[in-house]
């Protein structure tokens, strides 16, 4: 008998050490938040109502600048079906809705008048989220500059942008924080200066050297420095504010979100192992570095020289600790090859300074983005999470973290009709919720996880070719129908104590 039931034990043993492990929320942190996401000006749609003004994304959609000339005018309507959008959440089961406040919305004309339509949107979407026990977790600043300031200063170009944003984050603070507990103040502020004003391909369309593809104003190469720099400050400035004004009495928590592309190296050659490293700091290490100790990364202040602003003693100690968590943008892992010949270009962009090459890019079709692809043409590499929060981890004193966006694009069904089969979208969330489990058990502070997006919306690059939503949107239909696709069912059980992988 007892020879028998320890054999039963044994085997049973055996038994648990080969079979996978099931994953449930329960192996996460207690306190650990999972949520979905949206930004204002891809969601909201209302562009032009109750006071809202221009923003530079206005205007570079009715400049008609995107693609298809896809405007952000109506898209999913979120401005007027955020109750039906709420109960979706409730079912979904969520802890936390991601969502950005609309600067122009809330301030149309960027400084001074605050709008008491916008006062009332943001209350009543908070109070509807607050009503289902679900916490709002808010960023301030995603991307919509208002365009009355933009005009008005050439706007991030400016440090008048800084007291503008501090102004501006102090009314949210004001009217909000009694009830908003998780800020951002600004999403990706290092690809904003990129896209902006290095390659010109997103607002305000300006470009680092005179041959930028997308944009007509050629600029010196200083310049994506100088709105980094600004954003890094203003970003500070409202941290301060919030410290020293709110955040006893209200008891929040504040950082920012930084986009979270993992480079690789192209070949184990060194030069490449080090071109990645290099392309790390240059991207991460830009924001992170100063935040941690105070300034740039060396290798930028070597590569950039004087075209890199410097920190007062003032500006650095404001800058150094800002952050009571950082969240991250992560998608996919980039590939770089060195490329040392391009430190001699007099007229430089941004990746030449870091010396770099894009290698391997990230999508399986690269050549055809974004026509012409299947369903699946973004890669998966959990892997490149994990190694991202690794570094994290190690080079920046293991920093609390919330990966703010997680997600996969799909595409418009063909046939016209609702795509609700994206499994594909199941599989990758899965793998990278698994890949958030493991770094956690190797000591990463990961405090939540945001799927990108909640619904389909405009998306920055390519309008409504590519799809992020849990939940579709039928754009045909004037009431923006919304349909459950197969990944919010998943989800939904997974929230609900199900397995990871049922
Ligand atoms: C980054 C941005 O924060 C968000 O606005 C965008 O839609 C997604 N990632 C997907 O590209």
């Amino acid at each position: 008998r007892p020879r028998a039931a320890v054999a039963a034990l044994v085997l049973l043993f055996l038994a648990e050490a080969v079979a996978p492990a099931s994953i449930t929320r329960r192996d996460f942190p207690p306190g650990f938040v999972f949520g979905v996401g949206s930004s204002a000006y891809q969601v909201e749609g209302a562009v032009a109502e109750d006071g809202r003004k221009p923003s530079i994304w206005d205007t570079f959609t009715h400049g008609g600048y995107s693609i298809d000339q896809a405007t952000g005018d109506v898209t999913a309507d979120q401005y007027h079906k955020y109750k039906e959008d709420v109960k979706l959440l409730h079912e979904m089961g969520v802890d936390a809705y991601r969502f950005s406040i609309a600067w122009p919305r809330l301030i149309p004309d960027g400084r001074g008048a605050v709008n008491p339509k916008g006062l009332e949107y943001y209350n009543n979407l908070i109070d509807e989220l607050l009503g289902y026990g679900i916490q709002p977790h808010v960023t301030i600043y995603h991307f919509d500059f208002p365009q009355a300031l933009q005009d008005e200063y050439d706007g991030l170009l400016s440090p008048r942008f800084i007291e503008d944003f501090t102004a501006y984050a102090d009314v949210c603070f004001k009217n909000f924080g009694d009830r908003v507990k998780h800020w951002s103040t600004v999403n990706e502020p290092n690809i904003e200066p990129i896209g902006g004003y290095d390659q010109g391909i997103l607002p305000p369309r300006r470009c680092s050297f005179p041959f930028g593809f997308a944009c007509d104003e050629g600029n010196s190469t200083t310049e994506p420095y100088i709105v980094a720099h600004h954003l890094l400050l203003g970003h500070a400035s409202v941290v301060s504010l919030y410290r020293e004004k709110y955040q006893v009495a209200q008891g929040g928590q504040i950082g920012l979100t930084l986009l979270g592309w993992w480079y690789e190296p192209g070949t184990q050659a060194p030069e490449d192992v080090a071109a990645a490293a290099r392309m790390n700091d240059f991207h991460i290490g830009w924001y992170m570095h100063p935040m941690v100790y105070g300034d740039y990364p060396p290798v930028m202040r070597k590569n950039v020289g004087s075209r890199l602003p410097s920190f007062t003693e003032e500006e650095r100690e404001r800058v150094k600790g800002s952050f009571d968590f950082v969240g991250f943008n992560h998608y996919v892992a980039i590939y770089v090859k060195a490329d040392l010949s391009r430190l001699d270009e007099k007229l430089r962009d941004y990746a030449a300074d870091a010396a770099v090459k894009y290698d391997m890019p990230f999508l399986k079709s690269s050549n055809q983005f974004p026509l012409g692809l299947t369903n699946d043409f973004m890669s998966s590499t959990p892997w490149a999470l994990k190694k991202m929060l690794k570094h994290l981890q190690v080079k920046y004193k293991n920093p609390a973290v919330m990966i703010h966006e997680n997600g996969a694009a799909g595409l418009p069904d063909p046939s016209g009709g609702n795509v609700q089969d994206d499994e594909f979208r199941s599989q990758f969330l899965q793998d990278y919720i698994e890949a958030t489990l493991q770094s956690i058990r190797n000591g990463s502070n990961v405090q939540g996880y945001f799927v990108w997006s909640f619904l389909d919306v405009f998306e920055y690059l390519f309008g409504y070719r590519v799809r992020f939503g849990v939940y579709g949107v039928d754009f045909n239909s004037t009431a923006r129908t919304r349909y459950q696709r197969h990944s919010a069912q998943w989800f939904s059980s997974f929230l609900r104590g199900g397995e990871l992988r049922p």
